[in-house]
């Protein structure tokens, strides 16, 4: 391939949360532009989620230290903790990564949805920053693509397991008669959604509360629960034993003062799951008397308990993968070929008006019809002479032979701008 794709990362598989969110990037947009002026990628795209930051990217000289100096200085951090923490792969590995990414492999909760939905939008928001172009472009819908035949044809995602249903099952584990205790669903979004499912499922009463009452009694005619007013929870987290927060503030809810207060006012201990990432629970609060605070760490040892179902599925999924790779692999080298196809079609077509325009004159025709069939005619010459060559061009592109490529750039006298 002529050019590189490359996959930066920093995951829970490497990293524990409190680390994993230093690296996060607070302003994706404006990350875009820096990353294509500093970092050698002339086309990225940002993925991130609570359990991962990864940066994909399209570049012809790839360079790793810059592109740890442009992210440390947008995360505000050294780049010697890259060292520890980041993952860096590229091509078929890269690839192979996004496949698994897609399908759901490298997920957590093994075969989840959400990361499919959140790797949609990545894609979306940098094709509309323009961001990303022709390779991650196609890279990307031709992963999402494969990631959704390989979840239905293998079942990977079936059986309901999500970082909600954990989070319950967490609760449930730790609290005696959860049925009897006072459950406070923090947050409206996606992740209270399936926490809310779970607790719906299993029979609990639960409130639910968000910085707008109208959003929580929307969320509740759906989800169940009561919506309660967030003032009065900030100020009364005594009143619950049990807390799910699952929201994407950018600083504590939680803080140490406001549960000191409501352990003043009650005579039991609380449970407190943190679901976010960035934390939204000080970690302080796991050190006051009768607190138990669990975090996203918990929850992945959670799920490994619970995957053997879908682990068993992990083998068949790695094997439709590995397939799968030199697919995509064999669609980005055709890529290579496209903008020498491209300027060929577009010269010959442009020669091939030039010249119908002349004899057109030197007919002098005004027949519509007639002007139509020469046209055409043209079209047809020119599309079956130069059809046959374009696409041998582009198998060996896909074939991994460049040579082919220079030759025929250089009988096309074809100059690529970029380079
Ligand atoms: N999606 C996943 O797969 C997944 C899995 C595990 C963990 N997580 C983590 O869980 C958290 C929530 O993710 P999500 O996907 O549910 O996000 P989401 O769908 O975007 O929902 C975000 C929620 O956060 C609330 N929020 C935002 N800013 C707030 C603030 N300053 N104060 C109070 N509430 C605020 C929003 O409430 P308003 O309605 O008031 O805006 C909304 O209810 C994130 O930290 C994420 O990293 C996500």
């Amino acid at each position: 391939m002529n050019q590189n794709i490359i996959n930066a990362r920093v995951t829970f598989r490497n990293s524990p949360i409190h680390i994993l969110e230093k690296f996060t990037i607070r302003d994706v947009e404006s990350a875009y532009p820096q990353f294509k002026e500093h970092s050698g990628l002339d086309e990225c795209v940002i993925i991130q989620t609570c359990n991962r930051i990864e940066l994909f990217g399209k570049t012809k000289n790839y360079d790793q230290q810059k592109i740890k100096k442009t992210w440390a200085s947008l995360a505000g951090l050294d780049e010697e903790i890259f060292d520890e923490n980041l993952e860096i792969e590229k091509n078929e590995k890269a690839f192979h990564h996004l496949l698994k990414l897609t399908s759901g492999l490298d997920s957590m909760v093994v075969g989840e949805e959400q990361i499919l939905g959140q790797i949609k939008n990545s894609i979306t928001s940098a094709r509309n920053t323009k961001a990303s172009g022709q390779h991650l472009n196609t890279l990307f819908d031709k992963a999402i693509r494969i990631g959704t035949r390989i979840r239905n044809s293998s079942g990977i995602s079936q059986g309901g397991i999500s970082v909600g249903s954990m989070a319950v099952k967490l609760a449930e584990e730790n609290i005696d008669e959860l049925k009897f205790k006072k459950i406070l669903l923090i947050g409206t979004g996606e992740v209270s959604t399936l926490v809310a499912k779970s607790l719906q499922r299993r029979g609990y009463d639960f409130a639910v509360t968000s910085r707008t009452l109208e959003r929580s009694q929307a969320f509740c005619e759906t989800m169940g629960g009561k919506a309660v007013r967030f003032e009065d929870v900030l100020s009364g987290f005594g009143n619950y034993d049990v807390l799910f927060v699952a929201t994407t503030a950018p600083y504590f809810l939680v803080t140490f003062d406001r549960i000191t207060d409501a352990v003043k006012k009650r005579n039991n201990g609380m449970m407190i799951l943190d679901l976010s990432n960035p934390r939204t629970v000080d970690e302080k609060v796991a050190t006051i008397g009768g607190i138990k605070l669990m975090n996203l760490d918990q929850i992945a040892e959670m799920v490994e308990k619970n995957m053997k179902a879908r682990l068993n599925k992990v083998k068949t999924v790695e094997n439709i993968i590995n397939e799968e790779v030199s697919v995509l692999q064999a669609s980005m080298k055709r890529l290579d070929a496209e903008p020498l196809v491209k300027d060929v079609f577009k010269n010959i077509d442009s020669l091939r008006q030039k010249e119908l325009k002349k004899a057109l004159s030197m007919l002098d025709e005004t027949d519509e019809k007639k002007i139509k069939i020469i046209e055409e005619l043209t079209k047809a010459v020119v599309e079956s002479i130069v059809s046959t060559p374009m696409n041998n061009i582009r198998k060996a592109s896909e074939q991994g032979k460049p040579d082919l490529l220079e030759i025929a750039s250089k009988l096309f006298d074809y100059k690529n701008e970029q380079e």
